[in-house]
């Protein structure tokens, strides 16, 4: 068994046992981080994870654990909750790329996990955590997507499951997959951001184990989107890696992730962070703008329900992801967002509308000078797009007029001539 990790405060700089069962720092509250003991051996490394992707069961099976070594090292293999997940593709479509005036975007669907979104990456070494501190239930505030994967993996860890959603503002599928996979599913009336606050209330009062990203083991298992990615392009590191951000834990894990494999030397130099958030939900994006001088609360409203959050959790680790790698921070309006959808989706790729900020993200840079002609860009897809259809309903069968990218269905009655007057001979 590898050395036990620790936590660390990033406050006060306080540090835990790996297997403190502590949600926040206890002496002054703060967010903790997994702290690993790394030793600088990236070739090495880089042999070991490309070997495990022979392995078709058990844990290196999964593109989350094929990197223990960076992720939880001292798990044993029969501790490990995984269903598996990851080995998500790195696709290239030229539609796409045409749109954004990008020659080289690449886009990394996380939406191909087993409960279609990046949270699963997360989740899997939570779940294995919350088991291994011998957890009975589980918990979470959700817009939808984390909800679906922790109940999921409670049910494949046998622990209860608890969620807490804002009433009226979760996608159908996430919400029918939440129950579907029998988690106790609690409907709050008010916003994400008073679920967050009251499930960490809950959980600290009835001794719950919560899984949202405050959680430092959640992103010691987003840190594999990047590991991933780096492997598929042979280490070479690309210019920019765009993302959607909301809670502002992937773009935390992101900047650990980069940083750590710097430190261990399977990469020589940073890729740069850009993190896009939908216009109405900004205030990350407005904390950047202001030189990050204070942090920013806003009312948050936009389409992309994953990422209608105000009051970001994570924001103090996001900030120095976005430091470290001289990353930027933009926002797109829901108008950009939908296009780029509609454009990723008429690629035969698809996603939800949360992650088509990442696309429509880095079209905007890329037209303001940021992002150069030639850079090589990684745009994350975080969400299927089955999980959030109902803006696809509008879209194509209900907003008039309709939008210049709407595909409307076409009745017809059951005969060959009404086919052909519709398609006319040869299609
Ligand atoms: N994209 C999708 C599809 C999401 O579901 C989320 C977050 C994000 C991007 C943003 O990631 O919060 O780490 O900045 N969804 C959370 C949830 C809040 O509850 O499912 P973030």
């Amino acid at each position: 068994m590898e050395m036990p990790s620790s936590q660390v405060c990033e406050r006060c700089g306080h540090e835990l046992d790996e297997l403190a069962p502590a949600s926040v720092c206890p002496v002054c509250g703060g967010l903790l981080e997994v702290k690993h003991r790394l030793i600088a051996r990236g070739a090495e490394l880089a042999r070991g994870f490309a070997a495990r992707r022979q392995e078709l069961r058990g844990p290196y099976a999964s593109g989350v654990w094929r990197y223990r070594e960076l992720v939880l090292p001292s798990a044993t293999t029969a501790q490990i909750v995984s269903q598996p997940e990851g080995n998500t593709p790195l696709l290239e479509r030229p539609r796409v790329s045409s749109w954004a005036a990008i020659e080289r975007l690449l886009m990394k669907h996380e939406g191909h996990n087993p409960t279609g979104s990046f949270k699963d990456r997360g989740m899997t070494v939570a779940m294995t955590q919350a088991r291994r501190l011998g957890a009975r239930a589980v918990a979470c505030a959700s817009t939808g997507n984390t909800s679906a994967s922790l109940a999921a993996y409670a049910a494949l860890a046998g622990l209860t499951a608890l969620v807490f959603v804002p009433a009226g503002q979760v996608a159908m599928g996430k919400l029918m997959q939440t129950l579907a996979y029998g988690a106790k599913t609690l409907i709050v009336r008010g916003n994400f951001d008073d679920c967050l606050s009251l499930a960490r209330d809950a959980s600290a009062a009835l001794g719950i184990q919560l899984l949202n990203s405050i959680n430092p083991f959640r992103l010691e298992g987003q840190k594999s989107i990047v590991f991933e990615m780096l492997e598929q392009l042979d280490w070479s590191p690309p210019d920019w890696i765009v993302l959607p951000a909301g809670n502002l834990g992937n773009t935390s894990a992101f900047g650990k992730a980069i940083r750590e494999a710097l430190e261990v030397g399977l990469i020589s130099h940073a890729p740069r962070i850009a993190a896009i958030q939908a216009a109405g939900a900004a205030p990350f994006a407005q904390g950047f703008h202001e030189h990050f001088e204070k942090v920013v609360r806003v009312a948050p409203e936009t389409v992309a329900t994953a990422i209608r959050i105000g009051a970001p959790a994570s924001w103090d680790r996001a900030v120095r992801a976005i430091r470290e790698t001289n990353g930027v921070v933009a926002a797109v309006t829901d108008d950009e967002l939908l296009e780029a959808k509609a454009v990723i989706d008429s690629a035969g790729v698809g996603c939800e509308p949360a992650s088509a900020a990442s696309v429509a993200g880095a079209r905007k840079l890329r037209a303001e000078g940021v992002i150069g002609p030639h850079d090589t860009v990684v745009s994350v897809l975080t969400g299927h797009l089955l999980k959030d259809p109902g803006i696809l309903v509008k879209v194509h069968q209900e907003t008039e007029p309709p939008p210049k990218y709407a595909n409307r269905p076409i009745e017809i009655d059951p005969s060959v001539a009404e086919v052909e007057r519709v398609i006319g001979r040869g299609g």
